[in-house]
């Protein structure tokens, strides 16, 4: 192959081959071009192949900044330039029909998320893009000093090559076997751009071996988790708690554990905090655990507290907390019962650690939004340059949200980068 292309996309997971599709198909509408799709992996798309369990959970149906921890009036603006309605038209032009679950998350309706890749690389080979496999890129190294005529030299593993934009869709650091081991963060910053720290996001957290949570593992509970820094709250969510054999995982623990990855990365003082009956305060809890008692005397405190919540979780909690299981209910205390309603409505989740980079499914931190232009995606940092995907400081929420992200500055980079070339003086 000829050593030079118009534009250079680094990186061939969601958001490159997103970019990727969007420039060639501008392309068409003003002239040739060559687009090239680098990445270091032998096969692309391990992320999409293995998300969403295997059918790949395209987007959800209501997406908004709300979704997203990234400065919020950019991610507004980004999304707003293609959203849902124009990702779900995209894939059914691509062959893919999205079908809708109850929770709102979009999925293939045939369930396989390699028809999502399959969809993706079929379309980037139709528009000519040339994907290659093998070429990890090492550095990308500005060649004229002419902002209206930008210009790089990408070094990748097998020699070099010029463009004349650069799209860098290197993607995070979780799950780093897939390819996407923060490289492109140093080159981000050789190019002049800031790097705010790196968090797991969306990842299970491990308890401290003393906890119950080993008992527990496969019982899954609706709950309230409340994260506090610093003696304030930082995040207060409901959703699915999935006890584990190493601590907790399911959709409400993923999404609140990107604040105490951050908060425990910067030293700060974080605690997590867990309400099992999110219906009832404080005072509803006690009352209801006192007319109980007062109902059914001899009735085992494990199996009143089972009323409301698991079985292996009341008796758990009873034992966790002092109180023999089998207890009959009338001789609990006032303190074992004050202590009852502690655990109930306010249990601390003894958390060691996050169970790191190979089990997040993204990374909260990244090259800041305020470094782009929105509109485009460029950098404005060095001309010619785009950031796009999870190589930004925005991460979403568990549902779809990481993807559409991927999607729409996929969409913006592609076709700016495009615009650019065709841009008077550009
Ligand atoms: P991504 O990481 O996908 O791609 C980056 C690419 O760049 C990789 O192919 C890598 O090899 C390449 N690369 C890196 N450095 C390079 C270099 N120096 N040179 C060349 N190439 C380089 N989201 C969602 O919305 N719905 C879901 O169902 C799921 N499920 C899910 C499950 C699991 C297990 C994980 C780990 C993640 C998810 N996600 C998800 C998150 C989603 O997969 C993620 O947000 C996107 O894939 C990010 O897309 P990017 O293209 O930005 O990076």
């Amino acid at each position: 192959m000829d050593d030079c292309a118009d534009i250079v996309i680094v990186g061939a997971g969601a958001a490159g081959l997103a970019a990727g599709i969007f420039a060639a198909e501008a392309v068409r509408e003003r002239g040739p071009s060559r687009i090239v799709v680098l990445d270091g992996a032998k096969k692309i798309g391990a992320k999409i192949l293995i998300s969403g369990g295997g059918r790949c959970n395209v987007t959800h149906d209501q997406a908004t900044h709300k979704d997203f921890n990234g400065s919020p009036h950019i991610v507004r603006n980004i999304l707003a330039a293609f959203g849902v309605e124009a990702t779900r038209r995209w894939f059914a032009s691509l062959g893919v029909e999205l079908k809708r679950e109850e929770t709102g998350k979009l999925f293939p309706v045939t369930d396989q998320a390699r028809m999502v890749l399959h969809a993706l690389t079929t379309r980037c080979e139709a528009l000519g893009v040339a994907v290659l496999t093998h070429h990890r890129v090492e550095d990308i190294i500005p060649q004229s000093g002419d902002p209206e005529r930008p210009a790089f030299l990408v070094r990748h593993e097998q020699g070099t090559l010029s463009a004349r934009r650069v799209i860098l869709a290197t993607g995070g650091r979780s799950l780093p076997k897939t390819g996407s081991d923060g490289e492109g963060w140093g080159m981000a910053r050789r190019l002049g751009h800031d790097v705010t720290p790196t968090y797991p996001a969306l990842v299970p957290l491990v308890l401290h071996q003393d906890m119950f949570h080993a008992e527990l593992s496969g019982v899954s509970q609706e709950v309230e988790l409340t994260t506090q820094v610093n003696g304030r709250t930082v995040d207060r969510r409901r959703g699915s708690l999935l006890w584990t054999h190493f601590g907790i995982s399911g959709p409400v623990v993923m999404d609140a554990s990107r604040f105490w990855t951050k908060a425990r990365g910067e030293g700060a003082a974080v605690e997590m905090r867990c309400h099992v009956l999110p219906d009832m305060n404080r005072e509803a809890v006690d009352r209801w655990l006192k007319a109980e008692i007062a109902g059914k005397p001899r009735r085992a405190v494990a199996r009143l507290v089972a009323i409301r919540t698991p079985d292996r979780f009341a008796t758990a909690l009873c034992r966790f907390i002092g109180i023999d299981p089998a207890t009959p209910s009338g001789q609990v205390t006032r303190e074992q019962r004050q202590a009852l309603v502690q655990g109930l409505t306010s249990l601390r989740l003894p958390i060691e650690r996050d169970r790191g980079w190979n089990y997040a499914e993204v990374t909260a931190g990244g090259v800041p939004l305020t470094e782009i232009n929105f509109r485009t995606m460029e950098s404005r940092k060095a001309p010619g340059l785009y950031l796009i995907g999870e190589i930004l400081d925005c991460d979403g929420r568990i549902g779809g949200f990481n993807f559409q992200w991927a999607w729409t500055t996929g969409y913006l980079a592609g076709r700016s980068a495009v615009a650019g070339l065709n841009a008077p003086h550009r």
